[in-house]
């Protein structure tokens, strides 16, 4: 991994829940000539949203070896991971990719949403002056860490992972404090990922919009402009950005393969109304009955019906009308914040 990804510089204290003590994350090799040739990590992770706990796997750090590759090694250690994740109870595996064409190719569909603004100089004089702001300090974790759990989209993760991840290299963290009390926080950067990008951050906006003021600040010589991750949850920040007319986009959170049909059985199961019942009919197939009707739903469409990429609900709509069933809590909307990247 860090001779094909970092050109041999490290890589793992970028990622303790893969390569740290005791970490849960899996890695997955093949090899030639007894030399690792082509290798991916994974890590199981359960998603809270709406309510509901969706178990799903995360994957990263895919590489083959540059004399190796275009021999089907990649497409082979992937399938071995997110096979593997299926087989422990994963609905799905999601991954963040520079270059998804390959991953499509494979399988893989676009999931969900994030939407990104643009901090720049053309707005950052609208942002609350930074009074309170200041860096994260080691006894911040257990703050840092309720604050996070307030997200009512976010990963399941412990005050132990909170507290290894807050130490990653290369990321920016400041807190807002109030008579005392931390109330918000703010992540930029992490390891050599997601640079000038404000990845992680929780707290209502007169506690956080004040530290995106700080980084601004501590960053506009050197940065013309940062990107700040707002979840589709994110509404009053959504429209402090859009007030003070702020670029932004709204784009895919990941891009996701099918996993367990029982698991996303389950997962619908949650999410629609008692009178629809559902049921796993195959590897790949999800039958939905309601009063009007049942549908099947094949490979993506279950994806696409569950959480489609940029919230575009016409998969659902079907759905909805085949089985003659309002199914307001779809699509769900999952978010994963900065820190759970892997
Ligand atoms: C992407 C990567 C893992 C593929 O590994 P691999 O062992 O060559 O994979 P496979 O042999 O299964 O697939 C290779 C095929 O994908 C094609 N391909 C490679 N990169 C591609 C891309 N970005 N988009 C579309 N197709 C691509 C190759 O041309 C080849 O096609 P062919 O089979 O018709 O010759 C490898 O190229 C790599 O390590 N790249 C650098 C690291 C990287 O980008 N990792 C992804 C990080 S998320």
């Amino acid at each position: 991994m860090e001779t094909v990804l970092r050109e041999g510089r490290p890589l793992a204290h970028e990622y303790p829940l893969v390569f740290g003590e005791n970490a849960a994350g899996q890695i997955e090799t093949l090899e030639v000539d007894d030399e690792v040739a082509s290798t991916c990590a994974w890590l199981a992770r359960t998603l809270l949203t709406g309510g509901m706990e969706v178990p799903v796997s995360v994957v990263g750090s895919v590489a083959t070896r540059e004399e190796c590759r275009g021999k089907g090694l990649g497409t082979e250690v992937l399938n071995l991971a997110t096979s593997k994740a299926a087989a422990e109870g994963a609905a799905f595996s999601l991954l963040w990719a520079d270059d998804p064409a390959w991953y499509q190719e494979r399988g893989w569909v676009p999931f969900g949403s994030e939407t990104i603004y643009v901090v720049d100089e053309t707005m950052a004089f609208l942002l609350p002056e930074p009074v309170g702001v200041r860096t994260l300090r080691a006894n911040d974790a257990e703050a840092v860490h309720e604050l996070y759990c307030l997200h009512s989209a976010r990963v399941d993760r412990t005050l132990e992972e909170t507290r290894t991840m807050l130490n990653v290299p290369g990321m920016q963290v400041f807190v807002c404090e109030k008579e005392g009390q931390v109330t918000g926080y703010a992540c930029m950067n992490r390891g050599e990922d997601l640079g000038q990008v404000i990845h992680e951050w929780s707290g209502e906006p007169d506690s956080v919009l004040p530290i995106v003021s700080k980084l601004w600040h501590a960053n506009r010589l050197v940065h013309e402009r940062l990107f700040m991750m707002v979840p589709p949850t994110g509404a009053d920040y959504s429209a402090f950005f859009e007030f003070v007319k702020a670029r932004g986009a709204t784009g895919i959170l990941a891009m996701a393969k099918l996993g367990s049909t029982e698991a996303i059985a389950r997962v619908f199961d949650a999410a629609t109304p008692d009178s629809v019942t559902v049921e796993a009919t195959s590897e790949n197939t999800v039958d939905l009955t309601g009063e009007g009707g049942t549908i099947r739903l094949t490979d993506h469409e279950i994806l696409l019906a569950l959480c489609p990429p940029r919230g575009d609900r016409r998969v659902t709509d079907v759905v909805e009308s085949q089985t003659g069933t309002s199914m307001p809590s779809l699509p769900i909307r999952p978010f994963i914040w900065g820190l759970d990247s892997i």
